[in-house]
């Protein structure tokens, strides 16, 4: 039985022009998305699952193929000379399963790709030569929040993630990088979903580690009957604090079990997460950016914590400063009001894309910080960098969007003083960081 697609075959699909060619190929870097770049007479070749210095056969079409940005997409189909830097991948279904494109690397030379990928997303923008902090490392077995897809064809459950750049799911056993608890629900969770799911019928559950058990949230499937329900309050009792089920992506998630109080823990002080709601992915790395944080803002008196989320840094924050935390997400903003008592804290709905805090609104702080989703603060960047603020800090997911927000700040009179990349999607191609502007 081959691999179900999570999404339709496109009817019509692009008709190969040229017969594949097999070429040999020496690999010269790793791309930002974890391939291998090869040139070969004038050809760019993104060759999957290889080092620099790797010696390659590949399976190319020169047209109707599979064309990737400036370059073509290549099979990699044997390994004639291996590079320096290669690695064992710990993982069964690395090669097939897209959560992790970069365990054939050994531990050194993936850190310094890592570190790599800010120090070139930079220099693409000016700022190559910002003083660097070494990485901090995120160990396997640590993330606490992960995002499975689920289809269901005939008697059977494919679990787990989509293959690399593809909607096929990889059917997944294990997971060296998930915390054990959320890995061992991998087989429960495939168990329950044949009897929820509908036959061709798929769903994304939302797994979240919290102080109290596991939050569980179904994206998915477009509706439940009586049965499905029923089967869903029955499941795994003692692993599982709080199920959750919405529709799509659009919906708000609505209640199906909740055995247990939920909370994650900042500086002490527990927040219940609404179902779903964004979390860093490990507490390792959590405690890495919240580290980097702290030390940078010192003992400012006022501080604004923009794209607050739940209060990742505005609570540790709020233990030395009087901090305005504000966050676009109501029900993320209103788990952190709920939680303010005692704190120095003020919270604030609002869309930052749309509505950035102004330089007027920006002048009673003495230092911001600002952790955007993947798309960056372009407008909040351009408001700071028309500020007098003295202490901006980046956190960021995205090093192109946050090199594009620091070109902003630098033009506005900021200096780049430090960036201190972070590990925490450990064997993926993300990184994250936190970078110190000062004026
Ligand atoms: C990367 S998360 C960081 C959250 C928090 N700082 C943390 O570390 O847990 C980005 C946050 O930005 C919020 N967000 C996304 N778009 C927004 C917008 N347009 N305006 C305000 N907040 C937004 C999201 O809800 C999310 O909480």
């Amino acid at each position: 039985m081959t691999r179900p697609t999570k999404r339709p075959l496109p009817k019509r699909r692009p008709q190969p022009t040229a017969e594949p060619r097999t070429l040999e190929a020496t690999v010269t870097e790793v791309g930002a998305r974890g391939d291998g770049i090869a040139s070969v007479g004038g050809l760019r070749l993104f060759v999957p699952l290889t080092v620099p210095g790797d010696r390659v056969r590949v399976r190319v079409r020169d047209s109707g193929g599979e064309p990737k940005g400036e370059g073509l997409r290549a099979e990699l189909l044997e390994i004639l000379e291996p590079g320096p830097g290669r690695g064992t991948p710990p993982c069964a279904h690395f090669g097939t399963c897209g959560g992790c494109t970069l365990q054939h690397m050994d531990d050194a030379a993936y850190a310094a790709w890592k570190v790599g990928l800010v120090r070139g997303a930079l220099a693409r923008v000016g700022l190559g030569d910002a003083p660097m902090a070494p990485l901090s490392r995120t160990p396997p077995a640590a993330r606490r929040r992960a995002r499975f897809a689920a289809l269901k064809r005939g008697r059977r459950v494919w679990f787990g993630f989509n293959e690399r750049q593809s909607h096929r799911l990889a059917d997944l056993e294990d997971c060296p990088v998930l915390l054990p608890r959320l890995a061992a629900l991998i087989e429960p969770l495939r168990a329950l979903l044949l009897d929820v799911l509908p036959d061709g019928g798929g769903c994304d559950v939302i797994a979240t580690d919290l102080e109290g058990g596991i939050d569980l949230v179904l994206v998915g499937p477009r509706s439940l009957d009586r049965a499905a329900r029923e089967r869903l309050v029955a499941f795994n009792e003692a692993a599982v604090a709080r199920i959750s089920w919405q529709a799509d992506d659009r919906g708000s998630p609505e209640p199906i079990a909740h055995r247990r109080p939920v909370a994650v823990r900042f500086a002490g002080h527990p927040v219940t997460p609404p179902p779903g709601a964004f979390l860093q992915a490990s507490a390792e790395g959590e405690a890495a950016l919240v580290a980097a944080v702290l030390e940078t803002v010192g003992e400012a008196r006022r501080v604004a914590d923009l794209f607050a989320g739940l209060g990742t840094f505005a609570v540790p924050l709020a233990q030395r400063s009087a901090v305005h935390a504000v966050e676009g997400d109501s029900p993320a903003l209103a788990a952190l009001a709920k939680e303010v008592g005692g704190l120095r804290l003020t919270t604030e709905r609002r869309d930052l894309f749309e509505n950035p805090l102004t330089a007027k609104e920006l002048a009673r702080f003495d230092a911001v910080v600002f952790d955007p989703p993947r798309a960056g603060a372009a407008a909040q960047a351009q408001a700071l960098a028309g500020s007098k603020v003295p202490l901006v800090v980046g956190v960021s997911c995205n090093p192109a969007t946050f090199a594009r927000d620091a070109r902003t700040l630098v033009d506005g009179g900021y200096a780049l003083e430090r960036v201190h990349p972070v590990d925490q999607f450990l064997w993926s191609a993300h990184v994250e960081l936190v970078g110190v502007f000062k004026r």
